[in-house]
């Protein structure tokens, strides 16, 4: 039998090139960059295939890649996934929960603390010569021990950052479509949603996105914000009415933002959200360590050959598709 065809449309280093070259015949193309029927031309035949979070998988991509049996991605999210579609052509879908949690956790809990205190006028204070030049300085911010933060989506990475910023004070809240946590989870009440927003000093989102958690946060939702309440977002920007979270961030209806996260990323050049001067925003980086990165690559790459020699992967978005 032929030897199957893999292709890597990711950056990845040789030490995990090798074990796909033990498995099959390697192609290598950067899938973020070449015009999609450019790609799906080079997929025709193609086996396994390591994908970039851009591409769209569709019914259109599936069919033209007939022979498929996997798509890995080094990512937890995979809106970009039609799961649906993926299953009915018999392809399964392969992502990287996990290895990723701590590293989310870690900025989400940094970008709680910069908003509560300031963190970021301060350090324009002091950078510009403001406190050389003995300016005002920035008006003071607050403590977080005390405060409650309300968690939306008790996941696991949801349940890391409870944890962390238990640790450091707060009192927890969270919401999710199940309302029981499993016994693993950090103790926290239950809210529903609306009782969540009005209750939280500091809300944090870590739903995936769906066609439900679509602008799960939408003007109703932030209308019920208090005014010295933050929003932050680590997860996906679409779960936020961006236009809504725009009007109540210029109105002062609220506090402030912390974006990792945007509905359109890389934002449009006059997007207005990131530089307003209560909002954080950073370039999609709850990931981006190194250490956390080889392991979400890692991961794909033993997912996708776990798949490929018949076995159960280590994580898999649509087992049923494995028949
Ligand atoms: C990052 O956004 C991921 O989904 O892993």
């Amino acid at each position: 039998m032929d030897k199957p065809t893999i292709c890597v449309a990711v950056p990845l280093e040789d030490e995990l090139i090798t074990p796909l070259l033990a498995e099959g015949r390697v192609i290598q193309i950067n899938g973020a960059q070449v015009p999609r029927s450019e790609l799906l031309s080079a997929l025709s035949n193609v086996d396994g295939l390591i994908s970039p979070t851009s591409v769209r998988i569709d019914s259109e991509f599936l069919e033209a890649t007939p022979q498929l049996q996997v798509i890995s991605q080094a990512a937890v999210g995979y809106n970009n996934v039609d799961i649906a579609s993926a299953t009915k052509h018999g392809v399964a879908i392969c992502n990287t929960p996990g290895v990723l949690n701590a590293a989310v956790a870690d900025l989400t809990m940094v970008i709680i603390i910069s908003l509560a205190r300031r963190l970021f006028e301060f350090e324009a204070y002091s950078r510009s010569g403001a406190w050389g030049r003995r300016e005002t300085s920035p008006p003071l911010g607050h403590d977080i021990k005390g405060k409650t933060l309300g968690v939306v989506g008790f996941g696991r990475i949801g349940q890391e950052v409870a944890r962390r910023m238990q640790n450091l004070g707060m009192r927890v809240i969270w919401y999710d479509v199940f309302n029981t946590a499993p016994p693993s989870a950090p103790k926290a009440m239950y809210r529903s949603l609306d009782d969540l927003m009005s209750e939280s000093d500091f809300i944090t989102i870590h739903t995936n996105l769906t066609t439900e958690s679509q602008h799960l946060i939408g003007a109703h939702e932030l209308s019920l914000m208090r005014p010295d309440a933050y929003i932050v977002n680590t997860a996906r920007g679409p779960v936020i009415d961006q236009a809504a979270l725009v009007q109540v961030l210029q109105s002062g209806a609220i506090a402030g933002a912390g974006l990792d996260v945007l509905e359109i990323e890389p934002p449009e050049p006059n997007e207005p959200i990131v530089s307003l001067p209560n909002v954080l925003t950073f370039p999609h980086i709850g990931t981006a360590s190194e250490e956390t990165r080889f392991a979400m690559r890692e991961l794909a790459v033993r997912n996708l050959l776990a798949v490929m020699k018949g076995a159960t992967p280590p994580a898999i978005v649509n087992p049923e598709a494995l028949g």
